[in-house]
Parts: structure tokens; C-alpha cells; sequence
């Protein structure tokens, strides 16, 4: 499978964290709970690290459960707070908050005893695009959201957003790739949506899907003897009844429709990267 990847302004997202993130107390770093080792970037770690940084597991209604158990293992094992959460529903939102008041009442009391009275707790979401930042962001501040506006002395561009009473979080623009060193990878980011960058065409990337589903000994896939990418599309089109003028396969409509629901969790809850599995590359966790 061909594919394409641009990841110029990388650097430029990299400095803009790097620039900012002395201005917060602690760094939410969203993983899409599908594919843990594609969506960590190591560059990205190594700048926030100097912060207490909490890896959340987002979309874990889209994966599978005992998987993202053993990832969520595997963090800790190696010293990280994990969490795996769902911002569409709000799972573990509750352990959120009681990890994220935990640390402003350390910040607080610090700071009392510097006799300093700010109770603000500071925090920055990051994370690859798609992983549901802005859907935390606004599940956890809810009727609360509101931009505060720029603040005087702080770098340049930066937005407060103020998400309760007491938690700010600055809006860092940007987006994080892992260095991807091959296609399994890039096949993964594509799979979950998080690949404007990583350009596959949609046949390509809907007949990889399918050939995960029958891999995976899914009912869809269940009578698909066939593995070239035409026959396949050609397969599921009919199978769905996406027929055209000529007795063809729609085959745009097809593989948008195996894409769209793949990414929807309509063939069931998926995981592609297993903990401790290695993926092409010893450079991303
Ligand atoms: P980003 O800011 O990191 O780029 O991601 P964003 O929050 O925009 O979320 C991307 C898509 O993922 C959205 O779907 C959002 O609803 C969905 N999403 C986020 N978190 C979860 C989750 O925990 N579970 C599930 N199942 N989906 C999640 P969308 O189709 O782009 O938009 P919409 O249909 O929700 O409007």
C-alpha cells in the first residue's frame, strides 16, 4: 500500500509545546486507546516529561477492553499515570477529576507556603489530531467554557480557556505524529482518522480494513475468498447493495462506507497495537 507523509510543521508544533509548556502545571496527553504505540510521540514526551503528565486512553469504546487494560499496565509498569477514557461519554471522568484536584491541592498548599495565593491549576491537552481533544475539552468544561482571553506577560498568541472554576488550560495549536517509519503504522493513523497527513487513497486504505476485518475472522468479511483491492471493494459493495448504473460497484461509496464505520466502531470495538507488541520501530513506546 502507498502512502504519502508530510511532517514539516512538526517542528514548528514541537517549539510552540516546548515554548509553552514552563506556563503549566501539569500535560493531558490524549492516545487513541486503537492504537497506543502510533498515537505516542516520543519528541513530544520528552518535552512535557518535565511536567506531571497524564496519558489518557481516549476512545476506549472503540477498543478492546482487556487490551487497554494491558496498556494501561504497561504505563504504569514504566512509571506513567494512565487512564483509559471515553470523552464522548465521559468514562473515568470522575478519576480524571480526583487526579487533576489532587494535583492542584499539592500546587496550592506549595504555593501557600510561599505565601503566593494563586489556586489556578494550569494544564495542556496534546495529542494526534483525532484523538478527541476538543471533545474533552469541552465535555470537561461544559456550560464553564469560555476563552479568558490572552493574558499580559505570557507568550505571544496563547489561549486561556477556562474550564471550571479553577483549571485553565492553555490552547496550544498543533498536531503530533510519531516519527513513523513505515506502513503499518501510517496504516494504523489512517485506519482511526488521524492521517490528514499520512495520505492513503480510499481503496487502499478501505480494502487494508477489510482484509484487518477478515483477519480478524469478522461475519462481514466471513464469505470474502477474494484479496485484491478491487475484489474486495467489489465484494462489500454487493454485499451492501451499492450498485450503479451497469450492474457496478459504487466504489467510492463503498469504501467511505467501510472506512466511516470502521472508524465508528460499526464492525465492533477494535485495538490494532497490543502492549509490549512491536510495531516496525523501537522508537515510539
Ligand atoms: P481532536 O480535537 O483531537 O482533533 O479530536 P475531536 O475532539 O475533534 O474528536 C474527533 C472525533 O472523535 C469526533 O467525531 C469525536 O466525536 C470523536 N470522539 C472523541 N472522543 C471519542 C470517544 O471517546 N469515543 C468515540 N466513540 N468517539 C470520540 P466526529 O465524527 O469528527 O464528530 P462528531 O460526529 O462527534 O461531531
Amino acid at each position: 500500500m502507498k502512502f504519502s507523509w508530510f511532517p514539516g510543521h512538526m517542528r514548528k508544533a514541537l517549539r510552540q509545546v516546548e515554548e509553552s509548556v514552563a506556563l503549566v502545571n501539569v500535560v493531558l496527553v490524549m492516545l487513541d486507546a486503537r492504537i497506543p504505540h502510533s498515537s505516542f510521540n516520543r519528541d513530544l514526551e520528552r518535552i512535557v516529561a518535565r511536567k506531571p503528565c497524564i496519558y489518557l486512553l481516549n476512545k476506549s469504546d472503540l477498543a478492546e477492553k482487556q487490551a487497554t487494560e494491558d496498556w494501561v499496565g504497561h504505563y504504569r509498569e514504566n512509571g506513567y499515570t494512565a487512564l483509559p477514557v471515553s470523552a464522548k461519554s465521559g468514562r473515568n471522568f470522575d478519576k480524571l477529576k480526583v487526579l487533576l484536584a489532587g494535583h492542584r491541592a499539592e500546587l496550592v498548599e506549595k504555593r501557600r507556603s510561599k505565601k503566593r495565593l494563586d489556586e489556578d491549576l494550569r494544564i495542556m491537552v496534546v495529542g494526534i489530531p483525532n484523538a478527541g481533544k476538543s471533545t474533552i475539552i469541552n465535555k470537561l468544561a461544559g456550560a464553564a467554557l469560555a476563552k479568558t482571553g490572552k493574558k499580559a506577560g505570557l507568550t505571544r498568541g496563547l489561549q486561556w480557556v477556562k474550564l471550571s472554576n479553577h483549571v485553565q488550560m492553555l490552547d496550544v495549536p498543533g498536531i503530533f505524529y510519531p516519527r513513523l517509519t513505515g506502513e503499518v503504522q501510517a496504516w494504523h493513523l489512517a485506519a482511526v482518522g488521524a492521517a490528514r497527513e499520512v495520505a492513503f487513497s480510499i481503496d487502499d486504505l478501505s480494502a487494508e480494513i477489510l482484509r484487518f476485518l477478515k483477519s480478524r475472522n469478522h461475519a462481514f468479511t466471513a464469505d470474502m475468498e477474494v484479496t485484491a483491492t478491487e475484489e474486495m471493494l467489489d465484494f462489500a459493495g454487493r454485499k451492501k447493495n451499492f450498485i450503479i448504473r451497469g450492474n457496478k460497484v459504487d466504489y467510492d461509496r463503498t469504501a467511505m462506507w467501510v472506512i466511516t464505520g470502521f472508524r465508528d466502531g460499526y464492525f465492533g470495538a477494535f485495538t490494532l497495537e497490543y502492549a509490549g507488541e512491536k510495531i516496525e520501530s523501537d522508537q515510539v513506546v
